[in-house]
């Protein structure tokens, strides 16, 4: 369907026409004056130049030309030539009505679907997942989501890391402190044991210890590194270890990714991906990419445009060994025979820009991918404490994701319970419910490449531009509905005939809000932008509100205004519960 500014503008552009002017001068725009007009359109200001004639004159022929028009409630020419516009109430319940009826709310989606990876999470096995890793999971979802809901068939990877020097830390820890396990033993012919020979928690330990212990000890560095060397290589006992980590590894992030609503439609490893690097390698080899550059094997991706300096891409190191972008070329080499995807998105912590620029000139360079596939880069910037420095724990370590949800589920709990008595179930259940929609709305309401600042207290507060506002909003609708049905009251979303015409000016205020849904939808999808949805629903939600406080809902003496009333709650209702499930949360019946 048009979206309203579409059809004002084809209004004005008519009007411009049949008034002798450029019909190109009928661009209209939600007015920056909300005190005097709802929409605005300039162009007349910008034809005086071409037409040597005052705007205000343009702008009064343009007028008689709309001459009598249903649309507007009001429309006037103003000093020095703006064309102010107020909307009659039946044009935009027009469009409140076809919103309600029409599939996705009567959005435009692109005329075709394309196909898309988008790798996101990032995680690395053997080491908790910790804050570090959020936000690419936060906003990696929420693009998925909103790509998908657009008509893209998208595909959404974990791009495991289980292939680096983590592996032979915990390898060497563990060879030291249970040096009598098989895995150790050369001579060993039997079966390796089925239980990994320690659980999360202790893996969890292992790993930081051992690369804290490596960065101060060469000799044990040296160690892991070259147990790293002999697990790629195969050793069968290494290799063994390695499949413990796995499973007790994903296990773990299977159940913490859960907990924060983010579902990876397929969980490749960087290990999978090893096959392909020789045959990569030739190829590259035999269309003179590949030259040596200190021992290295390497390939040039400046470009004469670049403002700064690119270096080349290593693709083999001195000693033989691949490193990451190795296998993150391989991994394009593996999505392109498995998706032929349009796209390839990356969410991934901005500090790594430069090395995806050096990645996906090296993939076009050599062909990996077509010239016109898109390899796009969503960096994302720092989550840090109020001190303004990277998100730590109290004592300065890293923070597990885990422990940061138990804090915002515990706060969220002592706020609920403030208001009323829940059971600890159900105060719990809520309470990690908000608590999850406090900590994703927290980092989306952020446009991504900024840094923003965890801030537990204003992230869980019910006011303000927060994810708990938000859902405060949706639980009282739901709470609205329902008393209209133990009032004997009928909520049908289909029953749109009941739709007056807006008789507040709140009530025009909270439907012009909604309206913009199309138009917010349009430029998440294009921009791949979360934020601009956060923003559309927290003003969505501001409008619901002050029209809730301003009107008398269930209580209106006049039955049919009541009806309306409540077939406009249903569709903001539906529309925020739309939204927030782009943006990966949901909301409870109460809270
Ligand atoms: N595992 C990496 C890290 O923890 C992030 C992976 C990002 N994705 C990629 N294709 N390189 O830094």
């Amino acid at each position: 369907m048009l979206t309203i500014i579409e059809s004002i503008k084809s209004i004005m552009e008519e009007s411009f026409e049949k008034a002798g002017y450029d019909k190109k001068y009928g661009f209209v725009s939600v007015s920056n004056r909300p005190d005097l007009c709802q929409y605005q359109c300039n162009g007349a200001m910008a034809a005086a130049k071409e037409y040597k004639k005052a705007p205000i004159a343009i702008a009064n022929d343009v007028l008689e030309a709309v001459g009598d028009n249903e649309a507007f409630k009001s429309i006037e020419a103003v000093n020095p030539g703006f064309i102010n516009i107020n909307l009659s109430e039946k044009f935009i319940l027009s469009f409140i009505s076809e919103m309600s009826t029409e599939e996705k709310f009567g959005i435009n989606l692109p005329k075709q679907g394309k196909k898309v990876v988008i790798d996101y999470g990032g995680p690395n096995v053997a080491k908790s997942l910790h804050v570090g890793h959020l936000r690419s999971a936060v906003i990696g979802e929420s693009v998925k989501r909103i790509l998908r809901y657009m008509g893209d068939d998208i595909v959404g990877d974990v791009h495991l890391g289980d292939w680096g020097l983590q592996i032979g830390l915990v390898i060497t820890e563990l060879s030291k402190r249970k040096p009598d396990l098989p895995y150790f033993d050369d001579n060993f012919e039997g079966e390796y044991p089925k239980e990994a020979p320690f659980t999360i928690e202790e893996l969890c330990e292992i790993y930081p210890y051992a690369s804290g212990y490596s960065k101060e000890h060469e000799d044990y560095l040296l160690e892991a590194q070259e147990n790293t060397a002999k697990f790629q290589n195969g050793d069968p006992g290494f290799k063994a270890i390695w499949n413990h980590i796995l499973d007790v590894s994903i296990a773990d992030l299977k159940k913490n990714y859960d907990k924060l609503n983010v579902e990876f439609d397929i969980w490749n490893k960087e290990s999978d991906v090893q096959p392909l690097i020789p045959k990569m390698i030739d190829d590259m080899k035999n269309k003179g990419l590949l030259h040596e550059s200190e021992g290295a094997l390497v390939v040039d991706v400046a470009e004469e445009s670049d403002k700064k300096e690119i270096p080349p891409c290593i693709v083999v190191k001195s000693n033989g060994a691949t490193l990451y972008a190795t296998t993150d070329l391989a991994t394009i080499v593996d999505r392109k025979q498995q998706f032929n995807p349009d796209e390839i998105i990356y969410v991934v912590d901005k500090r790594q820009s430069m090395y995806f620029t050096q990645v996906f000139r090296t993939a076009k360079k050599s062909g990996l991918v077509d010239e016109d596939t898109n390899l796009v880069f969503i960096g994302f910037g720092t989550m840090n404490g109020k001190d303004g420095k990277p998100f730590k724990t109290r004592d300065g370590g890293v923070l597990r994701l885990q422990d940061l949800r138990e804090d915002v589920t515990a706060e969220v709990l002592a706020k609920i319970k403030e208001n009323r008595d829940y059971s600890d179930e159900e105060g719990t259940q809520i309470a990690e419910k908000v608590g999850v929609a406090a900590i994703k709305y927290g980092d989306l309401s952020n446009q991504a490449s900024k840094d923003y600042i965890f801030d537990i207290s204003r992230f869980t507060s019910f006011e303000g531009n927060t994810g708990p506002y938000i859902l405060y909003t949706i639980v009282r609708i739901k709470s609205l509905l329902a008393k209209y049905q133990e009032e004997g009251g009928i909520v049908d979303e289909k029953n749109t005939t009941a739709l007056l015409p807006a008789d507040s000016d709140s009530e025009i205020k909270l439907q012009l809000s909604l309206l913009k849904f199309g138009e917010v939808m349009q430029s998440a999808y294009e921009e791949k932008a979360p934020h601009k949805i956060c923003q559309f629903i927290y003003e969505l939600s501001d409008s619901f509100n002050h029209f809730y406080h301003e009107n008398k809902i269930l209580g209106n003496d006049d039955e049919n205004r009541k009806k309306s009333y409540i077939q406009l709650l249903i569709l903001v209702k539906r529309v925020l519960e739309q939204c927030i499930d782009l943006l990966g949360f949901d909301a409870p019946e109460r809270m």
